[in-house]
């Protein structure tokens, strides 16, 4: 099995807790879980999908919308799983890599297939064969609700008169030509994979992830851990040009202070939508 993800991205138990939060941000600027064109269209007890879902928490907040629905929730890996006693009898997580064929149980079987932030694990060529792949477990007139980032033109900005931006420039610089191909796909090329597949009409909702200004710090905060994580998984492994681990370190606190001083990153965040045919 080839995980992608697992080159740049780490799967601790801290991970789960930053995702959580990540969602819970993502949400509050978005203003919704699932598109309203999504919700117009639901029965009340939706069958719902979550592709890549880490720790389930996207099903486990649909689900206190939709308490009569059914949610499955599949990653490559399952590290990130709450225990099976731990999850409402209505959410079932499973193993299912996006890359492989979806199987035929799975076919038609659901309202609705989200999936999130999956870009860490896609090379350009996996986005168009996933779209059709994940197309296949609608059922007709289901929605595919994909949303992702546009990390290529992530700014870090200031936020007061007096904030210092320079050390999370520094991250950016030093971090951003790694993922700059595989940030170059998926935010852009979602609705034209949708439509190619089949699905219509094709929405696309663009918001920013600064919308609410008190997201922020937090957001800012949460982001770097990324970055920092993967730095420091580069040092682990002696990668060729990693930094040494006192120079992540003492960038660590820096932009500690460049967050406090007001400064924080900001993107577009990109909601794509196909809905398939119902005959
Ligand atoms: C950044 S996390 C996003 C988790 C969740 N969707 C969210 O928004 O919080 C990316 C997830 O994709 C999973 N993943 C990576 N490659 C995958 C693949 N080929 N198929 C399915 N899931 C994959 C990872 O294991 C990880 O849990």
């Amino acid at each position: 099995m080839v995980d992608t993800y697992a080159e740049k991205m780490t799967r601790h138990p801290s991970d789960a807790q930053r995702l959580g939060e990540q969602l819970d941000l993502m949400v509050e600027n978005i203003g919704y879980l699932l598109h309203p064109s999504i919700t117009a269209a639901l029965p009340k007890a939706p069958a719902i999908a979550d592709i890549a879902t880490a720790t389930g928490g996207f099903l486990l907040r649909v689900r206190d919308l939709y308490p009569e629905g059914t949610f499955d929730g599949s990653d490559i890996s399952p590290a990130a799983f709450p225990l099976p006693g731990d999850l409402p009898e209505n959410v079932a997580l499973a193993v299912l890599d996006v890359k492989k064929p979806v199987p035929e149980t799975l076919h038609g079987k659901y309202d609705v297939v989200n999936v999130r932030m999956l870009v860490a694990a896609m090379l350009p060529g996996d986005w168009a064969p996933a779209v059709v792949n994940l197309s296949r477990m609608l059922k007709p007139g289901g929605f595919l609700q994909w949303t992702e980032c546009d990390l290529l033109h992530l700014e870090p900005l200031r936020g007061r008169t007096d904030s210092s931006v320079e050390n999370l420039r520094l991250l950016q610089g030093r971090f951003g030509a790694v993922f700059r191909e595989q940030a170059s796909y998926g935010w852009n090329t979602l609705p034209t994979h949708m439509q190619e597949a089949g699905l219509h009409p094709v929405v696309r909702d663009v918001v920013s992830s600064d919308r609410i200004s008190d997201t922020r710090g937090k957001a800012t905060a949460n982001r770097v851990r990324v970055f920092l994580a993967f730095a420091r998984l580069m040092a682990e492994r002696g990668a060729p040009g990693a930094m040494a681990v006192e120079e992540i370190d003492r960038l660590e606190m820096n932009i500690q202070n460049d967050i406090k001083s007001g400064a924080y990153i900001r993107y577009d965040i990109h909601v794509s939508c196909g809905r398939k045919p119902l005959n």
